[in-house]
């Protein structure tokens, strides 16, 4: 088990596909609140504004946290499984994306795959009924075990137990216009198959990147990589038209021994790649 995440990193990218490079690119945290010896919230809140960071995401809608931020420049996505929780802290608070359930489909909480879509929908509805829907999105996080293929990118597809849940969420998300959240973690590609995959691919480093023989792009990570997967996986099932946004990645600083790779240097990189 990865036992730390130090830089956890809420990417909002949007990848420019012709290019093979990422466009818009605008980096947050992810708030992680399950540790020891956390600094209050007013604490992170000066300390985040120190460093520039406009961006948060919480993996729940805390009160304390909530209101700390309030009146701040800071930008919330907040974890609900209700839309009323969000309400109170609105607009003093700038929440403009709740995500509802994080990696349901494709893992260890793939019993209620059948519960995502309607939960969505029904924090959608309470969003229009306070008058909220067009200042706050509404998605959900996926891991990228929702991929049955994703090398080369170009064959990026779904995999088949999650597909019948996926294409109704990608109807939602393009009718409501919003993104599609990505949990990608290239360190576990390498964690898999560390003589295979190169470490400077993963870490951003100089290397000769790898050709994608259907698209022919060449890829000089493996982030973009992943992305261009799940593209290709929307794509395969008729949506051109929905975003993709990072919604965590990062490396982990320290690992067990069958943990190659997880050290505070590679983390260190990684963290300074995405400006952290
Ligand atoms: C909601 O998501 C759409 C699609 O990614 C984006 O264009 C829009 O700016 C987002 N709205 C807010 C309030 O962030």
């Amino acid at each position: 088990m990865v036992k730390m995440l130090l830089h956890s990193l809420l990417l909002l990218l949007l990848l420019d596909r012709k290019r093979n490079r990422v466009e818009g690119e605008q980096v947050g945290i992810n708030y992680g609140r399950i540790a020891d010896n956390l600094p209050s919230p007013s604490r992170v809140a000066k300390l985040l504004e120190s460093i520039g960071i406009t961006k948060v995401k919480l993996y729940d809608a805390d009160p304390t946290v909530l209101t700390a931020f309030a009146n701040t420049n800071v930008e919330f996505i907040a974890a609900i499984d209700n839309g009323k929780s969000i309400k109170p802290y609105l607009p003093a608070t700038r929440i403009t994306c709740v995500t509802v359930g994080n990696e349901i489909l494709g893992g260890s909480q793939a019993s209620l795959s059948a519960n995502l879509l309607p939960a969505m929908q029904s924090v959608y509805q309470a969003l229009v009924s306070f008058g909220l829907s067009d200042q706050v999105n509404v998605t959900t996080a996926h891991s990228l075990n929702i991929l049955g293929s994703s090398y080369p990118p170009s064959s990026g597809a779904f995999s088949s137990d999650v597909a019948r849940y996926i294409k109704p969420i990608l109807n939602f998300h393009s009718k409501v216009k919003s993104p599609f959240f990505i949990n990608a973690y290239p360190y576990f590609a390498y964690k898999a198959d560390p003589v295979t995959v190169k470490l400077p691919y993963v870490l951003f480093e100089k290397n000769a990147g790898v050709v994608d023989s259907g698209s022919n792009l060449k890829y000089n990570n493996m982030l973009y990589a992943q992305i261009d997967s799940v593209y290709y996986a929307i794509k395969a099932m008729g949506h051109g038209d929905v975003d993709v946004r990072i919604s965590e990645t990062g490396w982990p600083s320290k690992g067990d021994s069958d943990e190659p790779g997880a050290t505070p240097e590679n983390a260190g990189k990684t963290g300074s790649t995405m400006g952290i």
